[in-house]
């Protein structure tokens, strides 16, 4: 498991020898640099940040903040430019060099940034130094990952995306946010809003899984949760929409690997999330490591400047990934640092994370006139927007605070928002003939498998300062659960690590006894991670084979998954009575599987990405395009294979529940849509089972003809809904022009006239259809993206 950074040995620095200093003191640093600055304070004059950053650039006007940025940038000295573009890690604090090391540098104002240094004590220290002895005062800005939790581990951000509730995504990223601000940090590496349709690449874990509309929904709901209503409230944290872009595209899902995408993909498919990001107000952007048709992102001017910036009017700060601008050197585009420093600072990327190139060549390069100031200033400037906007200026220690770090962390209420969306994002696959849910009156219940009993594994990947102690594993969960008379045996079994059978015989023998087995199976956290690409996706060590010798003594069997990618499980998809996909689910992840398991909760959360059968059949997604020759075809020369079906095994959307719903077919309000006219779309639900439950009602579009080839089936909207056992409801959507827009052939973004479907239901799979045309007599209509829509909400 990787707390905060696989680069980072040790992640708590030794706290800077200088003793901390009161608020004032701070208050007085910052008075000095504002009026070094020329200018009055920075609260009194800042405005509310307007509601968008693209309605900020419409209204521009010289504001309070530019007028601060402009005469501060006029009295820094290259050498302090250059370092503010210059973001250490807390290795680098404790590592070679030392923490006075680097207290020398932040006086000197030869770093602007650190990650991976936190608490609260620590982060104080450091700042006092930047904001009382460097020269111009000016405050650092401390970032991290922080990824699904801070000490309060909620799922991992795959799981969170199954239960299709933005809601529960903007709520956890609201309890990291006053988490991690307590302890001194202003900022998060996430959300991570990679589209990825290949389940090989270990990353897939830490995005909303391959769908370009869930991705965009849940962007948007993760930048509002972590910065909140004002970014400058001690409890908001900037956002970081990463990894830019299309990073999830990585070819053999190889991570960091090559990606080769069309401009149609890329807006299609990988930007959307990104740019509902930067409709939601991220503060900044990480460049991805990878290439993108030859350019790699930190170099990419078109990708970070003239699409980012200019395109979409997006105000803030692009990052580089971590020792990115060096990484163009292997790349093999910079001959040598200073080349990847001017490629780096040239197309757009502000701040250097880790690796040195700016700081080690900038401002020579720009005394010799080979890189203008005025580029130099423009990162600068963007940087100070940043920490201006934060509220640093006013008040550089913000919310750092040691009792805040007591007091407000891992609370009874995180704890119960934590297992609430934990409970939400379980996926009941499979439940033949009503396996479940289990009663808790059972004489005797089996649990097996090492995963069951393994608290760490609960709280997955990039788990921040989560405690495998805080956390509840699953086998306790149950335990907790049961009624007091059952006997709960555990067996380990067998463990995803090792090809060792020696545990199945005490397995065997704890089930044989039992009146129901509940085996726990699927990957270790780390299996699923960054740089943690995996050929084969089923499950590994000698896990299968348990399931099967269980299986054959032909006992109610409920196989619950953790795992944070797709697997392809065949045997199990096929075979066990009831199996459920828990995910990584943090530290309430017993409780929350307990609740689903002994029916507590009735399952809702349905898949964000598509369960392939095979690896072979990778990439496999729902929203493919057709051939000329479709699968379904009865003719034997079609696009398929020879040894499986062409199908998933599990398709984006599916969810089963406790309860049955029946879906009418979803009627229109009209047949005919016009140029600008909005499409009502209706569908009654109807609970026919004997328990309340929720439903995520899906409905999807298709276009059936264009002048480019389309989809044959795009998500547009969905709705959870709760409903007692026989009620009805109607879910009403309204679809626009936006909703049928693509980009034609000339990558002009157009509703064309012609013959549309809309697909409603309770998967990508299990619709009902109708047709309605869009007439045009003058042809395409053109629909330019814009904030504020469904898809960029
Ligand atoms: C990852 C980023 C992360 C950064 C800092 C990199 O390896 O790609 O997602 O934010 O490290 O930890």
């Amino acid at each position: 498991m990787r707390p905060t950074s696989p680069h980072t040995g040790s992640h708590r620095p030794h706290p800077p020898s200088r003793p901390s200093v009161a608020r004032a003191a701070a208050a007085r640093a910052a008075t000095v640099a504002l009026a070094l600055a020329g200018c009055a304070s920075p609260r009194a004059a800042s405005a509310p940040a307007p509601a968008t950053p693209i309605a900020a650039t419409a209204a521009r006007v010289r504001s309070a903040e530019e007028v601060f940025l402009d005469s501060l940038i006029a009295r820094m000295t290259l050498e302090e430019k250059v370092g503010q573009l210059m973001q250490s890690s807390g290795a680098q604090v404790t590592g070679p060099g030392g923490s006075e090391g680097s207290l020398e540098q932040v006086r000197r104002g030869a770093i602007g940034s650190f990650l991976n240094v936190y608490g609260a004590d620590t982060i104080r220290s450091l700042q006092r130094v930047a904001v009382e002895e460097s020269r111009l005062h000016i405050p650092l800005v401390f970032g991290q990952d922080v990824i699904h939790g801070w000490r309060t581990t909620f799922p991992v951000p795959l799981a969170e995306a199954a239960s299709w509730d933005p809601e529960a995504a903007r709520l956890s990223a609201r309890v990291a946010a006053v988490e991690a601000s307590a302890y001194g940090l202003h900022w998060t590496f996430a959300p991570m809003v990679d589209i990825a349709r290949d389940p090989r690449w270990g990353r897939i874990v830490e995005g909303a899984g391959e769908d370009p509309y869930l991705g965009s929904v849940l962007a948007a709901a993760r930048v509002r949760g972590f910065q909140g209503a004002d970014l400058r409230a001690p409890d908001a944290i900037a956002a970081t929409a990463k990894h830019f872009a299309a990073y999830g595209g990585a070819e053999g899902g190889r991570d960091y690997n090559v990606v080769d995408a069309s401009e149609r993909a890329l807006r299609e498919v990988y930007l959307p999330p990104f740019r509902a990001a930067a409709c939601a107000g991220a503060a900044t952007f990480m460049a991805s490591f990878n290439e993108i048709s030859g350019v790699p992102a930190h170099a990419n001017r078109w990708l970070l400047t003239d699409l980012l910036r200019g395109e979409w009017g997006w105000e803030g700060m692009v990052v580089s990934d971590w020792a990115g601008v060096g990484e163009l050197m292997p790349h093999g585009i910079a001959a040598d640092s200073a080349e990847a420093a001017r490629l780096g600072l040239t197309a757009g990327v502000d701040l250097e994370m880790v690796s040195t190139t700016y700081r080690a060549t900038l401002a020579d390069q720009v005394r010799r006139g080979q890189v203008p100031v005025a580029v130099l200033d423009e990162a600068v400037r963007r940087i100070l927007r940043l920490k201006y906007r934060l509220g640093l200026f006013a008040d550089p220690y913000r919310g750092a605070d040691a009792a805040r770090e007591r007091t407000q962390v891992l609370t009874p209420e995180h704890r119960a928002a934590a297992r609430r969306v934990a409970a939400e994002s379980i996926v009941l696959l499979r439940n033949e003939r009503q396996t479940l849910p289990l009663r808790r009156d059972l004489r005797t219940l089996a649990v097996i498998g090492a995963l069951a009993a393994d608290t760490s594994a609960t709280l997955g990947n990039w788990a921040a300062i989560g405690r495998k102690e805080d956390a509840v594993s699953v086998l306790d969960g149950i335990r907790g659960a049961v009624s007091p008379g059952t006997r709960v045996v555990y067996a380990r079994g067998a463990s995803p690590t090792s090809a060792d059978t020696a545990g199945y015989r005490a397995a065997v023998a704890a089930a044989r006894g039992a009146d129901a087995v509940v085996l726990v199976v699927g990957e270790t956290p780390g299996m699923s991670a960054e740089a943690r690409t995996r050929s084969r996706i089923d499950l590994p060590g000698a896990q299968l084979a348990l399931a099967q010798r269980l299986h054959a003594l032909g006992k109610p069997l409920v196989v619950v998954l953790m795992n944070g990618r797709p697997l392809a499980v065949p045997w199990l998809a096929e075979n066990t009575p009831a199996l459920v996909e828990a995910w990584f689910l943090g530290v309430e992840m017993g409780p929350a599987v307990a609740d689903v398991l002994f029916g507590a909760v009735n399952p809702s959360g349905k898949l964000p990405v598509t369960f392939p059968r095979s690896v072979g059949q990778i990439p496999l997604y729902y929203n493919h395009r057709e051939t000329g020759r479709p699968a379904e075809a009865l003719n034997g020369y079609t696009s398929k294979y020879i040894d499986v079906a062409w199908t998933p095994q599990y398709p984006f959307g599916h969810g089963l529940s406790y309860t049955t719903f029946a879906y009418s077919a979803p009627r229109l309000s009209t047949t005919t849509l016009a140029a600008g006219d909005s499409l009502g779309v209706e569908v009654t639900v109807t609970n026919t089972g004997s328990r309340e439950g929720d439903e995520v009602v899906q409905l999807y579009l298709r276009d059936e003809s264009g002048s480019v080839t389309r989809p044959v089936s795009e998500l547009r909207r969905f709705r959870r809904v709760h409903l007692r056992a026989g009620e009805s409801t109607t879910v009403r959507f309204a679809l626009g022009m936006d909703d049928l827009a693509f980009y034609d052939l000339r990558m002009r973004r157009v509703a064309e006239p012609g013959w549309f479907r809309v697909m409603t239901g309770s998967s990508s799979r299990d619709v009902q259809e109708v047709q309605f045309r869009l007439d045009s007599p003058s042809g395409p209509i053109p629909v330019p993206e814009r904030c504020g829509t469904a898809r960029f909400p």
